[in-house]
């Protein structure tokens, strides 16, 4: 039996909503606008454009595009900054040991993140190797909650939607996935991510006779 399994980056594998936060908020105060830990929550699964349209509207400014351009650059750069400091302590809680088991089980293993920066990220981790694909913000031309970044990640792992499951951290994402027609697996809280087929607060939370069962097409 064999399934395709799909994981987000950040918020699942990763949390770099820390060093995204600081990098906007840098950007944010640099024009005068506030930036606060629940409007970080709120760009979590949003594209890097769409981040920055956000926080000039809650600040009420409005850029030239040439000025856009340039802040959007500056925060990827003061992003990068934290990024090149990160190793594999940073993996988030037993996903070494998921991502070993479905090595071990020889199951299909993707990525699907809307970052532009994952190939790095999983490079500095030291993970790179664990995905038989990689889907991220270079090869999607629409963003979450659109299906197509997961459904790229399934035909590059030669699986059908409905034998792929999704481990998702953001709620465009768990809609994503549900719309792509696979398996929506949501990590994190209940309440945020209720639209999930499953839902766990982190993987040390998702037993093996669960990975197993899915595995063996006994949980849709
Ligand atoms: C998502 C993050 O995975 O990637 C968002 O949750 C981020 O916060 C988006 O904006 C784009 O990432 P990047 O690395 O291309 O700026
Ligand atoms: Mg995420």
């Amino acid at each position: 039996n064999k399934k395709g399994f799909i994981f987000d980056l950040d918020g699942v594998i990763v949390d770099t909503a820390k060093y995204h936060f600081l990098a906007w908020r840098k950007l944010a105060n640099g024009l005068g606008i506030d930036f606060t830990h629940e409007e970080n929550e709120q760009l979590k699964g949003v594209s890097r454009v769409r981040s920055l349209e956000k926080i000039l509207e809650w600040g009420g400014k409005t850029l030239s595009k040439e000025e856009f351009t340039s802040l959007m650059a500056k925060k990827n750069e003061e992003y990068l900054g934290y990024i090149s400091k990160m190793d594999a302590s940073e993996i988030l809680p037993d996903v070494s040991k998921v991502l070993d088991f479905l090595e071990a089980k020889h199951q299909a293993v993707a990525l699907g993140s809307a970052s532009k920066n994952a190939r790095p990220i999983l490079e500095k981790v030291s993970l790179l190797e664990k995905f038989n694909a990689i889907v991220d913000g270079n090869d999607v031309t629409k963003a979450k909650p659109d299906p197509e970044v997961f459904l790229i990640g399934a035909k590059l792992l030669d699986m059908q939607p409905q034998d792929c499951v999704v481990f998702e951290d953001s709620v465009a994402g768990v809609q994503a996935a549900n719309t792509a027609n696979m398996i929506s697996i949501g990590i994190g809280e209940k309440d945020v991510l209720h639209e999930a087929d499953y839902i766990f607060k982190d993987f040390t939370e998702m037993s093996q006779e669960f990975v197993e069962a899915i595995i063996s097409g006994n949980v849709t």
